[in-house]
Formats: C-alpha cells, sequence, structure tokens
C-alpha cells in the first residue's frame, strides 16, 4: 500500500431484499480525486481492508461534471454529487450511503423515479403536439429569462427531496424540485398556457401546502436553486387559482 491512502467506508446492499452492512477499503491516494473516480479505481481491485475479495460497488454516473444528477448520494452524511466531490475536501473514511428516502437498488443506486412522477403529475413540459413547423414561440424579454434561467438548471438529482422534512411516505409530498419547474413552465410565456392545471395538480395531498418553509432545500442545492422563492410564489399562484376555481364553478 503506497504511503497516502484513501481510506473508504460504504455501505453495501447486494438487492433491496437483504440487510444492508458497512465494507471498508484502503486504496492509493492520488491527487484531485472525486468520489467516482475513486469508486472506478475500487472497481478495478474490490478488496476490503482487512484483504477480503470483495464485488465492485454499484453507483449510478454519467455526465462527470454535476450535470446529469445521477451520482447523488450521502458523502459523509451530506447528499452531494458524487463527481464534484473531492476527495482532498473530505473527512476521512468517507462515508458512502445511499440516498436514505428512496428505495436502494443496490448499493448506492436508488430509485428515484418519484421524481419523474410527480414532474408527470405537473406537466413539466411544453406541449408541442405534432412534427410540422409550429413557427417562432413568442418572444422572452432578457430580463424574463434571466428570471427563468435559474430553474431551468435543476439537474433532477433529488438532493432537495432527501433533505426536506416533509417529503415522506406520510405526506407524499411532491418536493422542492417539482415546484420549482411549475415557476419555471407557468412564467414561460407558452407553459403559461397549462398553468392552471399544474397549480391545481399541487393542491390537496402531497401538494405545496405540505411545505413547512424549512429551507434546507434550498441549503443543499448544487445548482443554487432559489427554490424557496418558487415556493412562495407557486403557493402564492395555488392559493389564486382556488379562489378562481371556487367562484367560477
Ligand atoms: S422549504 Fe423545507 S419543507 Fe419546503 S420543500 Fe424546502 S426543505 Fe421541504
Ligand atoms: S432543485 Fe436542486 S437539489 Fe432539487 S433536484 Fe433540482 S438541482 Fe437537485
Ligand atoms: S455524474 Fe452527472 S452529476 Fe455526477
Amino acid at each position: 500500500m503506497a504511503d497516502k491512502t484513501i481510506k473508504l467506508k460504504i455501505k453495501r446492499q447486494p438487492n433491496p431484499d437483504v440487510a444492508a452492512y458497512w465494507e471498508d477499503f484502503e486504496i492509493p491516494y492520488r491527487p484531485n480525486m472525486n468520489v467516482i473516480s475513486v469508486l472506478m479505481e475500487l472497481a478495478l481491485n474490490p478488496t476490503t481492508q482487512d484483504g477480503k475479495a470483495s464485488t465492485p460497488v454499484t453507483y449510478d454516473s454519467n455526465c462527470l461534471e454535476e450535470v446529469c444528477g445521477s451520482c447523488a448520494m450521502l458523502i459523509n452524511g451530506r447528499a452531494r454529487m458524487a463527481c464534484s466531490a473531492l476527495i482532498d475536501n473530505l473527512e476521512q473514511p468517507v462515508r458512502l450511503e445511499p440516498l436514505s428516502k428512496f428505495p436502494v437498488v443496490r448499493d448506492l443506486a436508488v430509485d428515484r423515479s418519484v421524481l419523474f412522477e410527480n414532474l408527470k403529475k405537473v406537466k413539466a413540459w411544453i406541449p408541442i403536439d405534432g412534427t410540422y413547423d409550429l413557427g417562432p414561440g413568442p418572444r422572452q424579454s432578457e430580463e424574463q429569462q434571466s428570471q427563468e434561467y435559474p430553474y431551468s438548471r435543476c439537474i433532477s438529482c433529488t438532493c432537495c427531496m432527501e433533505v426536506c422534512p416533509q417529503f415522506n411516505q406520510d405526506t407524499g409530498f411532491v418536493g422542492a424540485a417539482t415546484i420549482g419547474q411549475v415557476r419555471l413552465f407557468n412564467t414561460n410565456p407558452t407553459g403559461a398556457m397549462q398553468a392552471p392545471e399544474r397549480l391545481r395538480a399541487l393542491m390537496g395531498d402531497g401538494g405545496i401546502h405540505e411545505c413547512g418553509y424549512a429551507q434546507n432545500c434550498v441549503e443543499i442545492c448544487p445548482k443554487d436553486i432559489p427554490l424557496t422563492n418558487a415556493i412562495a410564489s407557486v403557493g402564492h399562484a395555488v392559493l389564486k387559482q382556488a379562489f378562481k376555481d371556487f367562484f367560477t364553478q
């Protein structure tokens, strides 16, 4: 073993039906490694610290530049992206666990489809039916574009949902990421056509009123999305829509 090493403590779970357990690993240090490059290195020779043969650790990753959102995990207890977590900045042993609010698929890989189901519920897209030329969309001022841009940076990593005290099975709360996307698509001049439908999807069980405004989401978001602004403005719009619906029924 080289003089300087990287010590890891990784939560393993071969499949959802068996109990999780911890394994310790130690690999030679190289400068500028991140958690994903360490996991890749480990996969070449998955041997535990006490010399037992193990298996490569399963995890999700793709872009390796904090864009795809797939590599979120708990690193030393904090939800964050593994590809941008530099070993030099982490306390050792580096503790790696899967996100705790999502079903484990294997080791550090979890099933985050709940976010994608929530995005479907609020129609987090701009419908453009047909393959014919729809012509140019409405023009947007630069000011409007710069107000919307931060919300378009969401990478669906689910860190905001992991740390949200209200995101749990009891509330069924959709979580901050989905609300951020409602803010984005409802203020887009074309997307605004479906604004009432998106707002109605946030009424009732699991809707925006479940938010306790604890602001954990905005603090953890790796893309600095102004989630509490989104929650405040969408919450206001949901209330207005509810009144409007009540008086026009
Ligand atoms: S403000 Fe608090 S309760 Fe609301 S979404 Fe963010 S973390 Fe959850
Ligand atoms: S809002 Fe931020 S923390 Fe939440 S999914 Fe999007 S990028 Fe991740
Ligand atoms: S691998 Fe894409 S965000 Fe980390």
